[in-house]
């Protein structure tokens, strides 16, 4: 049976495609930080008849540390992985420069790091699998922000926008280094941008945000079904390269300063460094 491990599976985009994964036979490890999310999720799949297949596990991902232990529990609750989908997000666009108790600021840390730490942590258990396949949901090919590589904490200017930004052009770079990491890997990575999708995102911006963020999503978003299943067509058919990028259906040429194999190798480095990674 395929096992399908799904970050921020309780939610939004990624909730979406635990449904659809439960409805089609699948294991699925639903990761999100609030348990009554996950109780949720696994009323919705018994009512599936597929409370069997369903799996919750509460971390808080703004933690290496818990990062790290999510991976022991992932692999200790199944040795292969066939397909990993990163989908956890909470922006803090908003409001003053927050730091987790690791030292890291908040963004960088749920936005990416957790994102690395299970990208190479559950490598070994998705080498396991006929087709392995990472989805990273973010925003490639979308040409706004960088990494402010002296100063990645934005201990000195720190703006929410440009910690965000800043998270999801790493994760460019960290799908970029990903191949050059491991070249023999039969792991295909794969940077996912969904467009504009209705979730419950906006919930968690402040209220005049709120309001306008839901008008937009009201105007110009997909519903959650209809966005997921273009990503079900990448987890199931995986591209043959080893990295690759797309915008909904569209694929992005994996080019240009967004992907640049010396940045990634870079950013992968310093990486390991910020967190002692062995
Ligand atoms: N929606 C869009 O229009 C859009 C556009 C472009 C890109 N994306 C990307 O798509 C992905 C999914 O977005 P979405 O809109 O579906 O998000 P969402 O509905 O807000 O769901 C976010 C998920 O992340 C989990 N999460 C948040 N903080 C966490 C933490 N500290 N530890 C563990 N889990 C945590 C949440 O669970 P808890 O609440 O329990 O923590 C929830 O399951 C994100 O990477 C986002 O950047 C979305």
């Amino acid at each position: 049976m395929r096992t399908v491990v799904i970050t921020g599976g309780t939610d939004g985009l990624g909730k979406g495609l635990a449904l659809h994964y439960l409805r089609h036979g699948a294991r699925v490890i639903a990761v999100g930080s609030t348990p009554a999310k996950g109780a949720a999720l696994r009323a919705e799949a018994a009512a599936e008849s597929a409370a069997d297949r369903a799996t919750f596990l509460q971390a808080d991902l703004t933690s290496v540390a818990a990062t790290r232990e999510l991976v022991a529990r992932i692999q200790s609750a199944s040795p292969t992985v066939d397909q990993l989908v990163l989908c956890a997000q909470r922006y803090r666009l908003f409001g003053p420069r927050s730091v987790t108790p690791e030292g890291f600021e908040h963004a960088f840390a749920l936005g990416y790091l957790s994102r690395y730490v299970l990208s190479h942590g559950l490598r070994t258990a998705l080498e396991g699998a006929p087709r392995p396949v990472i989805l990273n949901v973010g925003t490639p090919g979308v040409p706004l922000g960088r990494l402010h590589w002296d100063d990645l904490q934005l201990e000195r200017r720190y703006g929410g926008f440009k910690a965000t930004l800043q998270a999801f052009r790493a994760n460019d770079l960290l799908g970029a280094a990903y191949p050059s990491r491991y070249p023999n890997t039969p792991v295909r990575y794969v940077g996912y941008h969904p467009g504009v999708v209705s979730t419950g995102m906006p919930h968690h911006l402040p209220p005049p945000w709120r309001a306008l963020t839901r008008a937009t999503f009201a105007v110009l978003a997909t519903s959650v079904p209809k966005a997921v299943a273009p990503m079900t067509h990448l987890l199931d058919e995986p591209p043959a390269d080893a990295f690759s990028a797309y915008q909904r259906k569209r694929r992005l040429a994996v080019t240009g300063r967004a992907f640049d194999e010396a940045a990634a190798a870079r950013l992968h480095e310093v990486t390991r460094e910020l967190i002692g990674a062995g």
